[in-house]
């Protein structure tokens, strides 16, 4: 395994171990020691490829639960330390105070929040159980996988721990074969929603913290030898397609692989770790483009194994301030997303109709690309975006100053989190950026900590642009400059601005505004907004007014048009969503307005204004 992900870092990580140019830091300069910094990558394929496309009992129904804010059943020595043993009261027995079988029941996937009003507020440790009667199978291995519980869980199957993970948005997994008994199985899952100052994100976000198993949970089941990762791109020339296969288990090396892609088939022979990379001419393959989401029929077979998907193809790349897709130029259309439901209350859980009602309103926006805040979202929204034309920005949650830049713990789990991310998404052509960041601050250490993410993503994310959210600088005058140092390892230069909103200028002012960015690289909008109260209607420039909004849009609009390089803007945002921190009575009531369309569903007037610009880019 480990050889697999070095053989896939060694040629991109040579190339990006150039050192770059002393970046001069605004007050300072940051020398990037990148070795000392890029020590062991993430180095195993952290989650089976494609879980979807297995064979796998879904563990998603209604579990059992315990409130548990002081973390009792996780104190060592604690006679209630046996939470996760699955025992009940017996006549003459020790004192047991909790019996799962009479505790109340919650729905997984999905978060407490919004399911159970007492935990409406709640961000501390809820306790899961759930029972699973197995079959099990010789020569089968079972492999337990959460698609993401947050911010951290701890698991016990049969009283056993199986471990622990950290970070809210991202798949992790345990192989439980030998754990699992034929029959009935107590699966036990703490998940502690509390955040702090080593996780990521840090404490402090502008987003509701949603906890619990918020996505689907599967135990699956492979043979003894199964296809564990796979790996499918183009190549830069866009003349051949790369294949690369991981198969793990005690016939993995110099096993025979049959791979098909659109119709194309070649064989080939793992080597003695398993791996085996293949390339195939791709000229008869059509591309993947938004006008175009071609999709590509994909098996992989070996003698115990066969795993299927949809595989597009597609080359991004820049070119001065150019973004190019498949050679062809091209503007990102684009719309900021929360991973949020439509809907008065606020959830995380969304089905595929869901993701289709939200997706829905983006290409009515004749938008063509989505950037997905703040930090990865659910695997259906990819590949439905994929399927519906839509690229993606894919984000992990290094957002604000509140992240410990310092520490080697946030480090090493910030890198989890990214593999982990680009590791479940790499097969989908339509992500076409990783993003590392979001408004961070300009100081040595977080440059030292970006450039190791960056490093990463470069080494092992495949043909991406890379990019992060990055501030403005600070100016009275109408001219604004972006020199964050960052910059230097960048694909694309992202900003976040709010002209006309957050500060002292007025509507009127916007247009005055131009934006001067150090750096002959594409630039990008990655938020403007204006926050408004759907239904509130008054035409003389009242701040919460739909008109306002709309007002502050065609004004930024129209700014956005003379800004030189400009690539794409992904306005902020689609929908109102959940914030503990809008507290506004009359106006927020804990949401953030400045969606374009209200939490329920409903479009604002600023939504036709940005849908009529991108109608008139679309046929550019
Ligand atoms: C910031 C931040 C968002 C936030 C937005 C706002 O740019 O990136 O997460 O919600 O501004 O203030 O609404």
């Amino acid at each position: 395994m480990l050889k697999f992900l070095q053989a896939l870092l060694v040629l991109p990580a040579l190339a990006s171990a150039q050192p770059a140019d002393e970046p001069v830091i605004a007050g300072g300069t940051c020398v990037l020691d990148r070795e000392a910094l890029g020590q062991e990558r993430p180095t195993t394929p952290p989650t089976i490829e494609n879980v979807m496309g297995r064979t796998s009992q879904s563990l998603d129904g209604e579990w059992r639960y315990l409130i548990d804010p002081m973390r009792a059943g996780l104190r060592k020595g604690n006679s209630r330390r046996d939470f996760p043993n699955d025992r009940t009261a017996e006549p003459g027995g020790p004192l047991i105070e909790y019996d799962w079988d009479e505790s109340p029941t919650i729905s997984v996937p999905g978060d407490w929040n919004s399911q159970i009003e007492e935990l409406r507020w709640y961000e501390d440790l809820l306790w899961y159980r759930r029972l699973v009667n197995v079959d099990l199978e010789r020569g089968k291995r079972y492999i337990l996988h959460f698609e993401a519980a947050g911010y951290e869980t701890h698991v016990w199957l049969n009283g056993e721990e199986l471990g622990t993970h950290r970070g809210g948005f991202t798949p992790f997994e345990f192989e439980v074969t030998d754990q699992l008994e034929d029959g009935k199985n107590s699966l036990v899952v703490a998940v502690d929603a509390q955040h702090g100052k080593q996780s990521i994100p840090g404490d402090y976000f502008d987003w509701k913290n949603y906890g619990g198993i918020i996505r689907p949970v599967h135990l699956v089941e492979v043979p003894r030898t199964y296809i564990r990762d796979y790996q499918v791109s183009l190549s830069e020339d866009r003349t051949m397609v790369d294949m690369k296969v991981l198969l793990d288990g005690p016939r993995a090396a110099g096993q025979r692989v049959s791979l098909s892609l659109g119709g194309v088939e070649t064989q080939a022979r793992t080597d003695r770790s398993g791996f085996v990379d293949v390339q195939v001419p791709a000229q008869d393959l059509t591309l993947w483009s938004p006008e175009n989401p071609n999709l590509h029929d994909f098996r992989v077979s070996t003698g115990s194994d066969v795993i299927e998907d949809r595989i597009g193809l597609r080359d991004i790349d820049v070119d001065g301030t150019t973004i190019l897709l498949n050679g062809e130029p091209v503007f990102m259309r684009g719309i900021s997303i929360h991973e949020e439901a439509i809907g008065e209350v606020g959830t995380r859980l969304m089905d595929d109709d869901m993701i289709r009602e939200i997706l829905g309103h983006v290409k009515s926006l004749n938008a063509n690309f989505i950037r997905l805040a703040h930090y990865p979202h659910n695997e259906r929204m990819v590949r439905i975006a994929e399927e519906m034309g839509l690229m993606v920005w894919s984000e992990v949650p290094i957002y604000w100053e509140v992240i410990d830049y310092s520490s080697d713990e946030t480090m090493a789990l910030a890198r989890q989190m990214q593999a982990e991310s680009i590791h479940r998404d790499f097969n989908r052509a339509n992500i076409v950026f990783w993003s590392v960041a979001n408004e961070t601050p300009i100081t040595d250490p977080r440059y030292a900590f970006l450039g190791v993410l960056i490093d990463d993503a470069r080494a092992i994310g495949g043909d991406r642009l890379i990019s992060a959210a990055l501030h403005k600088d600070k100016t009275d005058g109408n001219v604004i400059p972006v020199t964050d140092p960052l910059g230097v390892e960048l694909d694309v230069i992202s900003v976040n601005e709010y002209e006309g909103w957050y500060g002292d200028r007025t509507l009127d002012e916007i247009r005055e505004v131009s934006f001067d960015p150090a750096y002959e690289k594409p630039f990008i909008f990655s938020e403007f907004g204006a926050g408004a109260l759907r239904g509130y209607r008054d035409d003389s420039d009242v701040r919460w007014t739909e008109d306002y909004q709309a007002k502050y849009f065609a004004e930024t609009l129209k700014m956005a048009e003379d800004v030189p390089g400009l690539a794409g803007i992904s306005p902020w945002l689609l929908k109102d969503f959940r914030s503990p921190r809008r507290w506004h009575g009359k106006y927020q009531d804990y949401w953030n307005r400045k969606g374009l369309i209200s939490e329920a569903g409903q479009r604002k007037e600023a939504f036709e204004v940005l849908a009529d610009w991108y109608a008139e880019r679309a046929e550019d």
